[in-house]
């Protein structure tokens, strides 16, 4: 049954943005209210699973029965992800971790300079979380998250593919009603083996029937 289809198993989930500095009074960010991350977290923790959810910067509230680690930057949820992914049965990327970091941080604020119309900062690449996630042998049933606003089912797929993720959960940001700081979402989940639409709703309900399809396919790799 619903209540008890994930008890004792361990659920790992990303969520919210990551923030990296250029200065200590500057950033560079993604956008994203966590929304998503949070309600999954909260409907796989009403499945009866052991939730850790690592939260970069957000405004919300952490749900009932869930134990969340604050985290800011990618190296930093990178870090915690790796530490409490080799122990998890189910890993759920669902942040919008930032693909680039200034590659020198100032640690005094950066000034203006009189006659200085543009300044360049040198950004290097952010480690892949979910992708070293699903590279740990034993590895969790990992699912990401394809935000996207054009393409969306072949990126998506070919996220699936190269960062050899079990699921993959795409929506289309292009669409002002759903994503980002909305309440509601519209989503297909591609799998190697199904391909499901999930119609536009709130991302309370819809994180219910994306944690039911998700114990779904993890109970079918365990059977395999
Ligand atoms: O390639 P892209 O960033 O669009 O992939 C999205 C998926 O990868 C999401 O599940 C996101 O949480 C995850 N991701 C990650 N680490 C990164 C970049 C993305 O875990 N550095």
């Amino acid at each position: 049954d619903t209540i008890n289809r994930l008890n004792g198993k361990r659920v790992v989930i990303t969520a919210g943005p990551t923030r990296e500095a250029i200065d200590p009074v500057r950033y560079l960010s993604n956008e994203s209210s966590g929304k998503m991350g949070y309600a999954l977290a909260a409907a796989a923790a009403i499945c009866g699973a052991e939730v850790t959810l690592i939260s970069g910067p957000t405004q919300l509230t952490p749900p009932q029965n869930v134990s969340r680690i604050n985290v800011i930057s990618a190296t930093d949820m990178h870090e915690a992800a790796m530490a409490y992914a080799e122990k998890a049965d189910i890993f759920i990327g669902a942040a919008a971790v930032a693909d680039f970091r200034p590659e020198h941080v100032a640690s005094t604020k950066l000034k203006k300079k009189i006659g200085e119309e543009a300044m360049v900062i040198k950004l290097i690449k952010n480690p892949d979380i979910i992708a070293n996630v699903a590279a740990l042998t034993p590895k969790p049933f990992t699912v990401g998250f394809a935000a996207e606003t054009n393409n969306v089912d072949q990126y998506a797929r070919d996220k699936l593919t190269r960062k050899h993720l079990d699921m993959i959960i795409a929506n289309d940001v292009s669409r002002s009603e759903i994503g980002f700081n909305s309440e509601h979402n519209e989503v297909t989940v591609f799998s190697e083996y199904d391909e499901i639409h999930f119609p536009h709703q709130s991302k309370d309900r819809l994180a219910k029937a994306l944690i039911q399809t998700i114990a779904n396919a993890f109970q079918s790799a365990m059977d395999r």
